[in-house]
């Protein structure tokens, strides 16, 4: 009976049916391409379950490697930015892709630093996609200032394609106990967002693995796919691989893809089961809770 249930197929979902020629050989499909131009080329209507874009962010950041202390020897040559003049049409153009494709109730989120935060919102509203939460992430270096205080965050837009009701968040994927669980659905990310992968080959601007894994446990299920439309690193491919999703990717990079050769030997780890709270602290809480209790109905 138990091998039964094993054995029995999961049926396609439609996306899958649609993207199906991108899959046959693999679960991933990285085009060395413009994203806009790609995705209207290539990507049909309704058919993404996930999107998770962390755009160029018109500061000039080809030139970003003037505050990292690192050895520019392994960082791939190539970043592609976008002139500050261009940024808002660029942002709605991409936007407008991303709502396009997306199915209903599928999740966005789109990293952004705060220079240019405001045109990159302007874009989404002007669209028919939906906020659900804007999260603060912190990275741990950061410009140095003097006169000013020293920027260590980014914006984590978090929106998605109505209707609402369609969107997936597994709550509890990481952690059962109560106050774990809360503590890891507050909107101040203590993930570090960046992450800088000493020795290795890499690109300019590369995300933290960890953290993009932990978004797309949150907001999709295993054989979802997943499109990355600004794949710079990889980061995001490899992370939805390693969880058992699909991937389409763009970048315009084509140094990048130097990097494929590693997603190649991506194999899918087994998920951690969600943590059981430790039980001496749900002890604890527990005994402080009634505590509480006391306390408040010696006040009513
Ligand atoms: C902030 S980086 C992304 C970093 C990536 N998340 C990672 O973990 O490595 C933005 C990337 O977008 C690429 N890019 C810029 N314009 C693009 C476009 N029109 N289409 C596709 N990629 C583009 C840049 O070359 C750069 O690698």
């Amino acid at each position: 009976m138990a091998n039964q249930k094993k054995n029995k197929k999961i049926p396609p979902k439609r996306g899958t049916e649609q993207l199906k020629e991108f899959f046959i050989k693999k679960n991933y499909k990285i085009f060395y391409s413009d994203c806009i131009e790609g995705m209207k080329d290539k990507i049909p209507n309704n058919s993404i379950d996930l999107i998770i874009a962390d755009p160029p962010y018109g500061i000039k950041g080809e030139n970003l490697d003037t505050h990292y202390n690192r050895n520019e020897k392994n960082v791939l040559p190539g970043y592609r930015e976008v002139l500050l003049k261009d940024y808002q049409l660029f942002s709605e153009s991409w936007i407008g892709q991303c709502a396009r494709v997306l199915r209903p109730g599928g999740t966005i989120f789109i990293i952004s630093g705060f220079t240019n935060l405001h045109l990159v919102l302007n874009a989404l509203h002007s669209s028919e996609l939906k906020e659900v939460n804007h999260l603060i992430a912190k990275f741990k270096f950061g410009v140095f200032t003097k006169k000013k205080f020293v920027s260590s965050h980014y914006h984590v837009l978090f929106w998605c394609k109505p209707p609402e009701r369609k969107r997936i968040f597994n709550t509890h994927c990481r952690y059962k106990g109560e106050w774990d669980y809360y503590r890891d659905l507050q909107d101040i990310e203590n993930i570090d967002i960046r992450k800088h992968n000493p020795g290795k080959l890499k690109n300019k601007n590369q995300l933290n693995q960890e953290f993009i894994e932990k978004l797309i446990l949150y907001t999709s299920n295993k054989g979802d796919i997943l499109l990355d439309p600004f794949m710079g690193g990889l980061t995001t491919a490899k992370a939805a691989l390693e969880l058992g999703r699909c991937v389409l990717g763009f970048e315009i990079n084509s140094n990048c893809k130097k990097l494929e050769k590693d997603l190649e030997k991506t194999k899918k780890k087994k998920t951690e089961p969600a943590k059981e709270p430790d039980p001496i602290l749900l002890k604890k809480r527990i005994k402080m809770r009634e505590q509480y209790k006391k306390t408040r109905n010696k006040y009513k």
